[in-house]
Parts: structure tokens; C-alpha cells; sequence
């Protein structure tokens, strides 16, 4: 591992996604630098295979490594799932930071919340979300909503389309009827529909999402480990992805108020 402090914090997902979690590092500690890199040609990983998600999410992490980063940041629900465990094995000195639904924090918005959760097909069948929920949705109803379209909508730049609501409205009409407390966004794509989300499930609902509790571990765990970078000087921010044509849809989305 690098002891550079300077050196970038790789940030990892399928595709453009995991911006919602560069966003919040970045928002958090302004001072590091960055290289996140989307694998959008071959996304989405979510209806994949978990070793095929795994060898991606492996290679993936590898490149950042070769290109220096003193830590990974996986902002994928999907990939943590299928491949912190053996990511961690192969680089036991490098922290990898993991992603999972934000179910803890819905369990406790109180009384017993009938909480939905959004995430890929991958996520809601492994063996990682069915710990946590016995962990934390003892005494909430939960009800699973795999949503893989909405993560090829968002890679196709579709926010605040007609496609984009007419796809949430099919994918909701089933709970037509249900009184729902909290949804989960379990897959970083989905904050970047979050408006739209709002919008069909109204006020009420609670919207709950990984990506500032992920944000907050990293800096405590890059604290602990002695990996902050120096200074209060602004750091840089690189761009990749395995699919150049979607450069501008990152910085785009970089830009994007969630
Ligand atoms: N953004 C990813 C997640 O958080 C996965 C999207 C995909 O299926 O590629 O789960």
C-alpha cells in the first residue's frame, strides 16, 4: 500500500451510479483527491452472475490500486455484496470501505414502519441482506423491490423523463394501497431519481440512502488508520470509466442536487 497521504482515494461502482457517493466524500473531505471509476460497459451488475459481479468488482479494483489509491471506497451496494469479502483477503493492508442498504437508520424513524427496499436483484437475494435485515427489521415489514431498469435509466441519462416516470409508476403499482413509512434506496443510481420517486410516494415517506453514513465511515476509518491527507488545500477529482462516451454524464451528475 502506498503511504503517500496525498495519494487518491479510489472510488468504485458499475457505472455512473456511485457518484452519489463521491459526492458525499467529497462534500465531507474536500481536502483528499480522487479517482472514481464507473465500469458502464458492463452495467448493470446487478442481474449479472455474483462471480461475474465479483471478477468485475476484482479487476475494477485492482485498476485503482495500480494507479496508486491509499483506500477503496466501494460505492456499489451491488459489488460489495458479491466482492468485499474476498477484495478485502486479497489487500488486507488497503482499507476497503464497503456499501450496504441503509436499513438501520428506517428501522429506527420509529413505530413499526412497513419499509421498502429498492436495490438490484443481486443485492436483495445474497446472503448479506438477509443478516441484515434479521439484524435490523425484526419488527418492521419489509417489502423487496428489485429495480434493475432504473439503473440502465439513470446510465442513460433519463432523469426527468416521461420513460423515467412511466417506468417508477409500473414498478409502484403493485403497492398501490400500502401505507409505506420508509423506502431504502439500496443502489446508488436510484438517489438521481429521487425527485421523481417523491413525487409518485409523496411527502410522508421517508428516503433513506447508504451514501452519507459510507462518507462518514471513511474519514473515521482513514482517521484511524493515520491516511488523511494534509492541509485544507482543495484536492483534484479523476473521471474514468470503461465506457468513455459516459465522461460527461459523471460530471454531469457530479453537478446534480441531490
Ligand atoms: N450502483 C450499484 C449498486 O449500488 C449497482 C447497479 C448495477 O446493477 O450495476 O447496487
Amino acid at each position: 500500500m502506498t503511504d503517500n497521504l496525498t495519494a487518491p482515494i479510489g472510488v468504485f461502482d458499475s457505472g455512473a451510479g456511485g457518484i452519489s457517493v463521491l459526492k458525499r466524500l467529497w462534500k465531507l473531505m474536500p481536502n483528499e483527491n480522487y479517482i472514481y471509476f464507473g465500469d458502464s460497459a458492463n452495467a448493470p451488475y446487478g442481474v449479472r452472475p455474483v462471480e461475474e459481479i465479483r471478477a468485475l468488482s476484482v479487476a475494477a479494483v485492482e485498476k485503482l490500486l495500480i494507479l496508486g489509491c491509499k483506500a477503496i471506497v466501494l460505492a456499489c451496494n451491488t459489488a460489495t455484496s458479491a466482492a468485499a469479502a474476498e477484495l478485502r483477503a486479497a489487500h488486507p493492508d488497503v482499507p476497503i470501505i464497503g456499501l450496504e442498504p441503509a436499513l438501520k437508520p428506517a428501522a429506527l424513524s420509529g413505530g413499526h414502519p412497513t419499509v421498502v427496499v429498492m436495490a438490484t436483484p443481486l443485492t436483495l437475494r445474497e446472503e448479506k441482506f438477509a443478516r441484515l435485515t434479521e439484524r435490523f427489521l425484526g419488527d418492521c415489514t419489509l417489502i423487496k423491490l428489485p429495480a434493475p431498469e432504473l439503473v440502465t435509466l439513470v446510465e442513460e441519462n433519463k432523469m426527468g423523463t416521461p420513460e423515467l416516470m412511466a417506468y417508477l409508476q409500473a414498478l409502484f403499482a403493485p403497492l398501490k394501497g400500502t401505507k409505506i413509512d420508509c423506502l431504502v434506496l439500496g443502489c446508488t443510481h436510484f438517489p438521481f431519481a429521487k425527485r421523481e420517486i417523491k413525487a409518485l410516494l409523496g411527502a410522508d415517506v421517508k428516503l433513506f440512502d447508504g451514501a452519507v453514513g459510507e462518507a462518514k465511515y471513511t474519514k473515521v476509518v482513514l482517521e484511524e488508520r493515520g491516511l488523511r491527507a494534509p492541509g485544507d488545500n482543495e484536492g483534484a477529482i479523476r473521471f474514468l470509466s470503461s465506457d468513455e462516451t459516459k465522461l460527461p454524464l459523471l460530471r454531469q451528475l457530479f453537478d446534480f442536487e441531490l
